[in-house]
């Protein structure tokens, strides 16, 4: 036995190889470009930022997705908070994250979406890789809980004065109008695949093609 507690990290989490995490940066770039240029995007200008409904005037996404992750890319499973989080013990201390620890694997990426606050990619889990996710982060406050690994999701950037804590949230929202039966309003086919609205600023694009990323199960101590 040690004298010394272990030391958690700030999360753990899967991190893209330097590779996978440009190509997926380049395709979110690709999906915002494109979204900016639909004519019934446009009329979504009070939701990001701008006070014009002028068709013609084009939304600058890029510029309002400012806070974007440094380095690479990453799925957070679990934040620990070094150690402070609730459940971090238990979490740290499972055979499957200490054996998964430094260990290879290809997450599978089904969709893009932007909310007036974030834009993310949706993650599809794995049975595997389902044994890395917390039981108790699929939960959209005051009680609304969500199938296991609902939340799993990679962040590609955050509004000015959005914490990347939120896109997590915002995907959860999406998956609650889905459980609904709200399935969105077909906006039609674009570069890559089916694009959804779902009202207040709720975009997604359903890949046609899944996106397979390159990533190690790790900690991030900051
Ligand atoms: P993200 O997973 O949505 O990107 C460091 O802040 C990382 O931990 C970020 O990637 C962030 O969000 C995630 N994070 C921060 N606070 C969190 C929280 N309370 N719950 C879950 N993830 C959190």
């Amino acid at each position: 036995p040690s004298l010394e507690k272990d030391f958690l990290p700030l999360y753990y989490g899967w991190f893209l190889s330097k590779r996978s995490s440009e190509n997926l940066r380049k395709t979110g770039q690709a999906f915002l470009d494109e979204l900016a240029s639909i004519k019934v995007f446009r009329k979504e200008a009070k939701h990001f930022g701008q006070p014009s409904e002028d068709p013609k005037a084009k939304i600058d996404l890029t510029g309002y997705f400012v806070k974007r992750p440094p380095g690479v890319l990453h799925c957070t499973t679990k934040f620990t908070d070094y150690g402070k989080a609730p459940g971090s013990d238990d979490y740290a201390q499972q055979e499957a994250v200490k054996s998964s620890y430094g260990k290879a694997f290809f997450l599978t990426i089904s969709a893009l979406f932007i909310t007036p606050r974030t834009a993310g990619a949706r993650v599809e889990l794995s049975d595997q890789q389902m044994l890395l996710w917390p039981g108790d982060v699929d939960v959209l406050q005051p009680a609304v809980s969500l199938p296991k690994g609902s939340r799993a999701h990679i962040t590609l950037g955050c509004a000015s004065g959005v914490e990347a804590v939120q896109t997590g949230i915002d995907l959860l929202e999406f998956v609650k109008l889905e459980k609904a039966g709200n399935k969105g309003e077909e906006i039609g086919e674009i570069g890559g695949g089916r694009l959804l609205s779902y009202g207040n600023g709720l975009w997604m694009l359903q890949l046609s093609k899944k996106i397979e990323v390159r990533c190690v199960f790790s900690g991030y101590y900051g």
